[in-house]
């Protein structure tokens, strides 16, 4: 028994594709297919395949059912993160989406599933991307303040949700997580964050993000070792479609 993560999946059998890198770059190219091959390859029906959001460019689940379907067709359990694009995925209506999908999907917030005895727990996270603005050698040249104060929001309300993943699992007499995040725990500027800091207080073992694609994206945050915590970026660029084993 395994325990795999990929991310940022961005799939478009229905919705129109308009991100510029994903239809020029040569990572990106026949990536569906590249990438069903591995998991045909890699992942055994008693493993578990972690998707770290960003999962369809489709904007109502009318748009995403293709893409939905190509997922429940990969080998394992799947276990689906809310990422930034992921308008079909509605937060407060998560408990109606794994009703819908029972059996075939699972949605992973404001709750956890559990893998041997360990807790799987996570949320989208968030992290400061438009607050400043840095020129090319990484100079912060300008800060806006509004903005700020939004991040702040969104940081707060998501940290609450993870706490809600992690306390239902603790409740449940879990002692042992892997804790998953849409955006990277950091930002450029950071060296930790509400997100590090609430991974060390319930003693995660290993943080798992996404978000970042595109080479020049790669080394925005933490990879490996900090405070105890092993981080690993699993965007599916960065991965090369290959899905990552945690465990
Ligand atoms: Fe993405
Ligand atoms: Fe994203």
């Amino acid at each position: 028994m395994s325990l795999y993560a990929i991310g940022d999946l961005h799939l478009h059998f229905q919705a129109e594709l308009k991100a510029r890198d994903q239809k020029t770059s040569p990572l990106w190219r026949d990536h569906e297919q590249v990438f069903l091959k591995n998991c045909q390859k890699l992942i055994r029906p008693e493993d578990t395949l972690l998707l770290a959001g960003d999962h369809s460019w489709g904007r109502k689940l009318a748009e995403c059912e293709q893409d939905l379907q190509y997922i429940i067709d990969l080998p394992g359990r799947k276990i689906l993160l809310r990422g930034n694009h992921d308008m079909f995925w509605d937060a407060a209506k998560t408990a109606a989406l794994n009703a819908q999908f029972e059996g075939r999907l699972n949605f992973l917030q404001n709750n956890y599933y559990a893998y041997g005895d360990y807790a799987l727990v996570g949320t989208k996270g968030f992290t400061f991307e438009g607050p400043f603005y840095l020129d090319r050698r990484g100079r912060v040249i300008g800060w806006d303040h509004e903005q700020e104060e939004h991040a702040k929001k969104i940081v707060d309300r998501e940290l609450t949700r993870l706490r809600l993943s992690f306390e239902a699992a603790r409740q449940d007499g879990y002692r042992r997580f892997i804790m998953f995040l849409h955006y990277p725990p950091t930002n450029l500027l950071e060296k930790d964050s509400g997100f590090t800091r609430m991974a060390e207080e319930y003693g995660a073992e290993q943080v798992i993000y996404a978000h970042s694609h595109g080479e020049a994206r790669f080394a925005d945050s933490i990879h490996g070792s900090y405070h105890g915590v092993l981080y690993r970026l699993v965007s599916g660029d960065y991965l090369r479609w290959l899905p990552l084993r945690i465990l």
